[in-house]
């Protein structure tokens, strides 16, 4: 039996996990505490990130404390710490890591840094049990990835946003339109009583060989929408929100069947090959519906973990540490590491916008 305790500190929520794998028997998720910071920056308009730290260090010794007496498990009985060490806001990583290195330097246990883009990566094999290789889709507040998995540490990136991330487009939509944050929801919910044809918005890299992700466009274009018929009514709003959601599952589709159509290339003997979505985006139906049709029309599964899972979470990040160590991946000077707030899951990509602090920033 292994068991880790998973610490995740990178955005908004403090989070900490107990995971335990017994054998050939399927994973189990012994507890996962998840404390939102989304009042804390509502005000804002989006995530602050000295405010996030703050709060980070004022909550997390309470959350580790929870996550193990939720599981019933004392800190003796846990294998390693496994804990985000990038990329995020690095406040909140430097909180999460050395949170980690001192209960894991006290308790004599081995540390695990993982990439957080790695414990979204792997969350399908924890939730569905699912083989490499398949596809991930990653659209959450900070990243729009498509991502090749092939086997742990095996990553391609295969596509990112040129500039927004996914969920950053909708939260700055919602703020524009005045709605509350996270804008996300409030956007969707909005767009439901819209008229998805009033206007018509660009599709950010619709037919383009180059097969990333861009929202900036679309965003700017929905400012001057806004601008042109200002002030607008409960209805404008609606009509603004349903087009611009149409819009971007209209370019969100277009780049994942190109996607799913170069997996199916590259491993032409997969009988069933899967897309698995995560991020908080994730939570949209009209996104959800889109890429489920998309992956019928493909024969491809379409896997998308509970919702719980799919945002930020610890179970994740332990569950990546028990991967780790059952491929024998342990870091020899994990406490040695330094939080990064930079760190592409796969090293051999080149970076589509500049590098280090020139990069794009998901
Ligand atoms: O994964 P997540 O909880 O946190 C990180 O960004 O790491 O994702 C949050 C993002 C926010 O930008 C939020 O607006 C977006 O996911 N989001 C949604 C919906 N629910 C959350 N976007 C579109 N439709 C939704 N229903
Ligand atoms: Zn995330």
């Amino acid at each position: 039996m292994i068991r880790v305790l998973g610490i995740e500190t990178s955005c908004d929520e403090t989070a900490a996990s107990v995971v335990a794998l017994d054998g050939a028997s399927a994973p189990r998720i012994l507890s996962n505490v998840v404390l939102s910071q989304i009042a804390e920056h509502a005000a804002f308009g989006g995530v602050v990130p000295e405010i996030a730290a703050r709060a980070h260090v004022e909550a997390l010794d309470g959350i580790v404390e929870a996550a193990l007496a939720d599981s019933g498990t004392d800190l003796r009985d846990i294998d390693a710490v496994a804990a985000t060490a990038g990329p995020g806001l690095v406040g909140g990583l430097i909180v999460g890591l050395m949170t980690a290195k001192a209960i894991a330097a006290a308790a004599g246990k081995p540390l695990l840094a993982i990439n957080h883009l790695e414990g979204h990566a792997l969350t399908a094999r924890l939730t569905d049990g699912l083989a490499f290789p398949y596809l991930l889709l990653l659209v959450s507040g900070g990243h729009t990835q498509i991502v090749r998995v092939a086997g742990v540490g095996d990553y391609q990136r295969w596509a990112t946003t040129i500039d927004d991330a996914l969920g950053e487009a909708f939260d700055k939509t919602a703020k524009m339109l005045g709605l509350p944050y996270p804008g996300g929801p409030n956007v969707e919910k909005a767009a439901a009583t819209g008229e998805p044809t009033r206007f018509a918005f660009p599709r950010p890299m619709k037919g383009s060989a180059q097969p990333d992700f861009s929202f900036s466009g679309l965003k700017t274009a929905v400012r001057q929408a806004a601008h042109a018929i200002a002030p607008l009514t409960e209805q404008d709003v609606a009509d603004v929100c349903a087009s611009f959601q149409t819009a971007v599952a209209d370019a969100l589709a277009d780049r994942v069947s190109r996607a799913l159509a170069r997996f199916k290339a590259e491993f032409p003997h997969e009988q069933q090959p899967a897309l698995v979505v995560a991020g908080g985006v994730a939570a949209n139906q009209m996104i959800k519906a889109t890429l489920e049709v998309l992956c019928d029309k493909a024969g491809f599964r379409f896997v998308a973990p509970p919702l719980k899972l799919c945002t930020d979470n610890a179970a994740m990040i332990a569950w990546a540490g028990i991967e780790h160590l059952n491929a024998g991946l342990e870091e020899e000077n994990a406490f040695d590491f330094v939080p990064r707030s930079r760190w592409p899951l796969d090293a051999i990509s080149t970076p589509v916008v500049g590098s280090g602090r020139r990069g794009a920033k998901a």
